[in-house]
C-alpha cells in the first residue's frame, strides 16, 4: 500500500480499474485510478475503505475529475459496513455531490458524518447534495430512526428520511439493517427536468427495487453550481465501524452503467476473508467458542446485574468511566500512605497527593474525595464519568479510580508546573513570559471547544478559572477539576438545580437563571483570557477606596481612557502589543454581558490563532443589551459568524 502522505495529496491521472469517459466512469473494485483521499479513507483489497475502525475519524474519497456539466445523473454503488459489534456501529456514511473537495475540509466525525463540522451544517454556501446512511442515534436529533437512509442539502437535517430497507415487486416493504455487515447496494438517480430525486436500497445481487426508498423533487440547479465533485465521506464516533465501498458506477448525464458482480463478489469475499482473519479464529473451533462466550456473557451480565442492584441498594456506585482500576494497596503505597508530604493541595472536595506509582514509576495526582458530602460524591462520579472518556491534549488526563469503601480516589496525569493561578498570583517573582501565556490561552481555548464541540455528548465545564488550569511540563495549559461538569446531550439545554462556578467568572444570566450552557462557560473563559494577560484577579478590591472592582470593567475603562494595553501585567516585560490586545479584546466580547454576543469556542479558537480577524468594536458595544438596535448589527455569535463578519471592518 502507498504511505498516507501519498495517498492524501495525489490525483492519479491514469485510470487503473476506472474506465472514465463523459459518460462518467465504472469502479468494478478499486485501485487508485483517478481517486483523492482524504482523512482515514484508503484502499484495502480492492474496497474503497472509507474508515478503517479508529474511534473518531473521518474518512473521504472523491473521483479526482471535476464534472462541468451535471444535469440528469445517475449512481449506484455497494457497500459493506462491518460494525465493532453486531448491534452498534457507527456512524455511518454518505454519498456526496459538492462544489469542492476543500468545502469538506474541517469536517467532523460522529454525527456530522465527515460531511459538515458544527459551524457550516445547515449553510446554503455549502453547495452540498448527499445521501447518508446513518447507522447510530444522533443525539441531535432523537426522533430519527437510527437505521435510515437520508436526502441531505446542505445540512445533516435530511429533507426526507427513511428507515432502511426496500420495496419488494409485491409493493411489501422490507427491513434492512445497514450494520448487518452484508453488502448492500444504493441507487440515486436525478432528473433535471421534473427535479424528482430516487433513492433506493436493496441487498446485494437483488434487483433495483421498482418503487424508490424516497422520492423527493428538490431543484438542484439552485444547490449545486456547474462543475462538481462526486464521492463519500463517512466518520466514526468511539462506537467504530469499517465502512467500505466495492463498487462504483457514476454518470453525470444518464444511467449510471451496471457494476460485474462476479467481480464485486470475489471482492465481498476477499473482505470476509479479511474480517475473520482479524478474529484470528479457526473455523473448526468457532461454534464451541461462541457457545462459551454466550454461557460466559450471560453469568457474567447476571452477575453485573446482581452486583449493580446491590451497590444500589447500599447507595454504592460503580462507574464505567473506561480507565483502569486501582487498588487501594497500590495509591497507598504511591503516596506514602498518604503522607503529608504528598499532599499537593486541597480542592473543594478533599485533598489531592502526589504519587508515584511503584509498578510503572509514573508520577500521579491522586485525589481523594472526602467521604462526609454526599453532593460531593455524586458531583465526582459525574467527573469520572465523563473524563475517563475524554482524551484531549489540553485536558487533565484521568488514568483511573479506585472506591475505598464510600471514598473515592481519582488517580490523574501529575502536572509538574503546578496550576495557573499559582503561577500568576503567587509571591514567586518569576513569571510566565507571553508566548507561554498565549499559548496557555490557545490550549485551554482548544480543551473547552473540544468539550463544546467535538465530543459526542455536549460538556460544560462549569468552573473555568486559572486554578483549575494546570501546566505540563512544557508548560502547555490543562483544563482539570471536572466535579462540577455534568453531560447534557447536544441540542438539550443542562438545567441545573444549584448554581455552580466561582465568583468574577459567573455570568449574569447564570446568576439569574442558573442556568449553566455553553455561553456562561464562555463568559468564564472570556475572565480567564483577561486574567492571564493583566495578572489579576476577577474582583479585586480597589486600593484607593477598598471597593471590589471587576475585572471587566477595569479592563474597559482603561480602554475607554486611552489604552487598553495598560491593563497587561506589568511582570510582561516582552509581550507583543498586537497579540496582548487582541486577548484583552477577544477577552472582554467573551465576557459580553448578553450572551448572545459571545462567540462559540470554535470562533474564539480561530480569532486566537488569527485565521479569523477579530471584528473591529468599540468600547460602547460591550454596555448595549441585547434590546438595543445596534446590537443586532453586530452579533457575533455562532453559527452565523461568515454572514455577520462581512459587515464588519475586520481590523484590529
Ligand atoms: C422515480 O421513481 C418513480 C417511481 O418509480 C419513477 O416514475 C420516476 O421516473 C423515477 N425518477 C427518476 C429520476 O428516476
Ligand atoms: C431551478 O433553480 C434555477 C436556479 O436557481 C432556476 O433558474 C430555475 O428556474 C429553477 N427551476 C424551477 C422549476 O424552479
Amino acid at each position: 500500500m502507498l504511505p498516507r502522505y501519498l495517498l492524501l495529496c495525489l490525483i492519479f491521472l491514469i485510470p487503473a480499474s476506472a474506465s472514465y469517459t463523459n459518460d462518467g466512469f465504472t469502479y468494478d473494485g478499486f485501485s487508485s485510478g483517478m481517486l483523492r483521499f482524504d482523512g482515514v479513507a484508503s484502499i484495502s483489497s480492492r474496497a474503497l475503505m472509507l474508515t478503517d475502525g479508529v474511534a473518531q475519524s473521518v474518512g473521504r474519497a472523491f473521483f479526482g475529475g471535476r464534472f462541468d456539466s451535471i444535469s440528469s445523473f445517475s449512481t449506484t454503488f455497494v457497500f459493506v459496513i462491518s460494525p465493532p459489534y453486531s448491534d452498534l456501529g457507527g456512524h455511518g456514511l454518505a454519498f456526496t455531490v459538492s462544489a469542492t473537495t476543500d468545502s469538506l475540509l474541517g469536517a467532523s466525525p460522529s454525527q456530522y458524518m465527515g460531511i459538515f463540522n458544527p459551524e457550516n451544517n445547515g449553510n446554503v454556501t455549502n453547495q452540498l447534495f448527499a445521501v447518508e446512511l446513518d447507522t447510530i442515534q444522533n443525539p441531535e436529533f432523537r426522533d430519527i430512526n437510527s437505521n435510515h437512509v437520508g436526502i441531505d442539502v446542505n445540512t445533516l437535517v435530511s429533507i426526507n428520511s427513511h428507515p432502511a430497507g426496500y420495496y419488494t415487486p409485491d409493493g411489501n416493504f422490507t427491513d434492512l439493517l445497514l450494520i448487518s455487515g452484508k453488502p448492500m447496494q444504493v441507487w440515486v438517480d436525478y432528473d433535471d427536468s421534473s427535479h424528482q430525486v430516487n433513492v433506493s436500497l436493496a441487498p446485494y445481487l437483488e434487483q433495483k427495487p421498482q418503487r424508490p426508498l424516497l422520492s423527493n423533487t428538490i431543484n438542484l440547479t439552485s444547490v449545486l453550481p456547474r462543475s462538481v465533485y462526486v464521492g463519500f465521506a463517512s466518520a466514526t464516533s468511539t462506537v467504530r465501524s469499517i465502512h467500505r465501498i466495492i463498487g462504483w458506477s457514476f454518470n453525470p448525464n444518464g444511467e449510471a452503467k451496471p457494476l460485474n458482480y462476479s467481480v464485486l463478489s470475489e471482492i465481498i469475499q476477499d473482505v470476509r476473508r479479511d474480517a475473520q482473519s482479524r478474529s484470528h479464529v479457526p473455523k473448526g473451533v468457532l461454534i464451541p467458542v461462541i457457545i462459551v462466550s454466550v454461557f460466559i456473557t450471560t453469568v457474567v451480565i447476571v452477575a453485573i446485574y446482581v452486583y449493580m442492584k446491590k451497590a444500589r441498594q447500599s447507595g454504592d456506585w460503580e462507574i464505567d468511566c473506561g480507565s483502569a482500576s486501582f487498588t487501594y494497596k497500590d495509591l497507598a503505597a504511591a503516596t506514602n500512605s498518604f503522607s503529608d508530604k504528598m499532599l499537593l493541595g486541597k480542592g473543594g472536595f478533599g485533598k489531592v497527593y502526589k504519587g508515584l506509582l511503584q509498578t510503572s514509576k509514573q508520577n500521579v495526582a491522586i485525589k481523594r474525595v472526602s467521604p462526609e458530602s454526599k453532593q460531593g460524591m455524586k458531583e465526582f462520579i459525574a467527573e469520572i464519568t465523563i473524563l475517563g472518556h475524554l482524551h484531549h491534549r489540553n485536558l487533565v488526563q484521568l488514568l483511573g479510580y479506585c472506591r475505598n469503601k464510600s471514598e473515592l480516589l481519582l488517580v490523574y496525569d501529575y502536572m509538574p508546573n503546578g496550576s495557573l493561578d499559582r503561577v500568576l498570583h503567587g509571591r514567586d517573582k518569576q513569571t510566565v513570559g507571553w508566548v507561554h501565556r498565549f499559548n496557555i490561552i490557545k490550549g485551554i481555548a482548544a480543551g473547552l471547544c473540544y468539550l463544546h464541540e467535538d465530543w459526542e455528548k455536549v460538556v460544560i465545564h462549569r468552573d473555568i478559572k486559572a486554578s483549575n488550569v494546570l501546566l505540563d511540563n512544557e508548560m502547555n495549559g490543562r483544563l482539570g477539576d471536572f466535579g462540577l461538569a455534568r453531560l447534557h446531550n447536544h441540542g438539550t439545554d443542562a438545567h441545573t438545580t444549584h448554581l455552580a462556578g466561582t465568583w468574577g467568572y459567573i455570568a449574569p444570566e447564570l446568576s439569574r437563571l442558573g442556568r449553566a450552557t455553553k455561553a456562561t462557560d464562555v463568559f468564564a473563559f472570556g475572565v480567564f483570557m483577561l486574567e492571564v494577560v493583566c495578572g489579576r484577579r476577577p474582583i479585586q478590591v480597589n486600593d484607593s477606596d477598598g471597593e471590589p472592582v471587576l475585572l471587566t470593567d477595569w479592563v474597559v475603562d482603561a480602554w475607554e481612557s486611552g489604552s487598553i494595553l495598560n491593563t497587561v501585567d506589568p511582570k510582561l516585560e516582552d509581550y507583543l502589543s498586537e497579540e496582548a490586545e487582541l486577548v484583552l479584546k477577544l477577552g472582554l466580547l467573551c465576557s459580553h454581558s448578553a450572551q448572545s454576543a459571545r462567540p462559540c469556542m470554535r470562533l474564539v479558537m480561530q480569532y486566537l490563532s488569527k485565521d479569523v480577524l477579530l471584528p473591529d468594536y468599540q468600547p460602547s458595544f460591550l454596555s448595549l443589551t441585547s434590546r438595543d438596535e445596534e446590537f443586532g448589527q453586530h452579533i457575533l455569535s455562532c453559527p452565523s459568524v461568515a454572514a455577520t463578519m462581512t459587515g464588519l471592518s475586520g481590523g484590529r
